[in-house]
């Protein structure tokens, strides 16, 4: 019924369209809702089939206007192909996490937090405080701003057990995002053609990352309790790789949080190969019920290679992050960092250092805590209430998301297709496997905007499962 009518508005709206100047505002949702008969949802629903055949573009807060049709003439790139040859490695597709969203939708698909969940007030302060001083006008060292290197390896260094010596700012390099980071590490640490030991599932953009600089991707299996070290073990005898990327606090997507002594057993295992962990620490301003405690933060070795990005917790417009590096290994890493990018803005790590030594922050990431909880329980609850074949095998104790196992005989793609069609985008599991995925998953993240909105959610998740039956 409801497919019927939104079918009829967006033929009736085509119609319009085609007699209708680019750039015209088309009537406001309700005026449609009065002309076709229709709900709201409806409408909503037809207005975004419309944008997604590109015939209207939806400015949000401003109203949905008709697009230019493009009639310029098609150039021809086919020369393009024998210039750039055969692609070097088949990246994967862009992630459904990296999709903006339209206001009128539940958006439980991106890897970021809401704003409401952000500093705000105290990310404004700092760059109106940066755009006034020095790093506005001037190039920072490449290895970064030397106080906001001091920043980072006083962080690990609260960690730190005694016994084992701290990290100095010496050892911090600043990047541009996690990211960055991640290219750094496939480029300089693994190189083309060599393997790269991951957990399965693992972050996408590492897969990324790795396509990109055409290095190997091993999986290791690992669930909700980390990976097996003697797989792990198993794994570096294998494949010869030296370098072995992992999340131990709060696994993007898994939430896994590794016991304590795995890390130990881990950390034993890298030593005992003569090789690297990368720790991508993402997620260490997203406690909930457990404080991350860094894996780097016991090895003053030069095994482990940490990075700890401020971008989903201070702003995603605050693009800065650390990566710690003792040894030669941050040599390597701050050479590639040269030739990528020469140096970070210092306006934008002026801004981050700014905030995260505000005493507001600290009060900030209680209060962040809370709110996550409460959003985490309600999204687990929404589920659980009208989505129980959207299995939850462990509520993570911190993070952005939750990770929901199918049934093994769902359509996956169709899934997340229907459950768009209804206003709910959720990202496919199968993102954050490397190989084959172990099975049918959804990452849901509930720090996005709306969590009001969670139970239509589980509800339209819950249909488009039912349609499969
Ligand atoms: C596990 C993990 N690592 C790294 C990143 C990238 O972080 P950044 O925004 O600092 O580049 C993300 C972002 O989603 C992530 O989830």
């Amino acid at each position: 019924m409801t497919n019927d009518s939104s079918a009829r508005i967006v033929a009736g709206l085509r119609a319009w369209i085609a007699t209708a100047a680019p750039g015209t505002r088309l009537p406001s949702t309700r005026a449609l809702v009065a002309e076709y008969g229709a709900s709201p949802v409806t409408v909503q629903k037809a207005l975004r089939t419309l944008a997604a055949q590109g015939a209207v573009e939806a400015r949000p807060g401003v109203g949905t206007f008709v697009r230019a049709v493009r009639t310029a003439r098609a150039h021809d790139h086919g020369w393009q192909t024998a210039a750039l040859g055969a692609a070097p490695s088949r990246a994967p597709r862009p992630s459904a996490a990296l999709r903006s969203a339209p206001n009128d939708v539940v958006a439980l698909h991106s890897g970021y937090p809401d704003r409401e969940l952000l500093p705000e007030r105290l990310v404004r302060a700092a760059f109106a405080r940066a755009s006034r001083g020095g790093p506005a006008v001037a190039r920072p060292p490449t290895a970064g701003l030397p106080e906001l290197q001091a920043w980072f390896a006083a962080e690990l260094g609260a960690a730190t057990p005694t016994g084992v010596a701290p990290p100095a700012p010496g050892d911090v390099v600043v990047l541009p995002g996690s990211q960055s980071g991640l290219g750094a590490v496939c480029r300089a640490l693994v190189g083309a053609g060599r393997p790269l030991l991951v957990e399965s599932p693992t972050y996408w953009g590492v897969m990324l990352a790795a396509a990109q600089a055409g290095v190997r991707l091993e999986p290791v299996p690992s669930g909700p309790r980390g990976p097996d070290p003697d797989d792990l073990a198993r794994a570096f005898e294998r494949t010869g790789a030296r370098v072995f990327y992992a999340q131990p606090n709060f696994a993007n997507p898994t939430g896994a949080l590794w016991p304590a002594g795995l890390a130990e057993r881990v950390l034993g295992v890298v030593r005992e190969y003569g090789a690297f962990l990368v720790e991508d620490d993402w997620a260490h301003d997203f406690g909930i019920t457990a404080d991350p405690v860094p894996i780097a933060a016991r090895d003053d070795s030069g095994h482990v290679v940490y990075l700890r990005s401020l971008t989903k917790s201070v702003s995603p417009a605050v693009r800065v992050a650390g990566v710690v590096a003792r040894g030669p290994v941050r040599e390597r890493l701050l050479g590639d960092v040269r030739a990528e990018s020469l140096y970070v803005s210092g306006v934008l790590q002026a801004a981050a250092l700014d905030v995260v030594t505000q005493p507001a922050w600290r009060t900030h990431l209680r209060g962040l805590r809370r709110q996550l909880a409460a959003r985490r329980d309600l999204l687990a609850a929404a589920l659980r209430e009208h989505a129980p074949a959207a299995r939850l095998d462990a509520v993570p104790q911190g993070g952005l998301h939750l990770w929901a196992r199918l049934p093994d005989t769902t359509d996956l793609p169709t899934l997340v297709r229907d459950c768009e069609a209804d206003g709910v985008l959720v990202a496919p599991g199968d993102e954050w496997f490397p190989a084959e995925p172990a099975g049918a998953y959804l990452r849901l993240n509930y720090s996005g905007p709306d969590p009001g909105a969670f139970p239509t959610a589980a509800r339209t998740i819950a249909h488009a499962l039912t349609r499969q039956a």
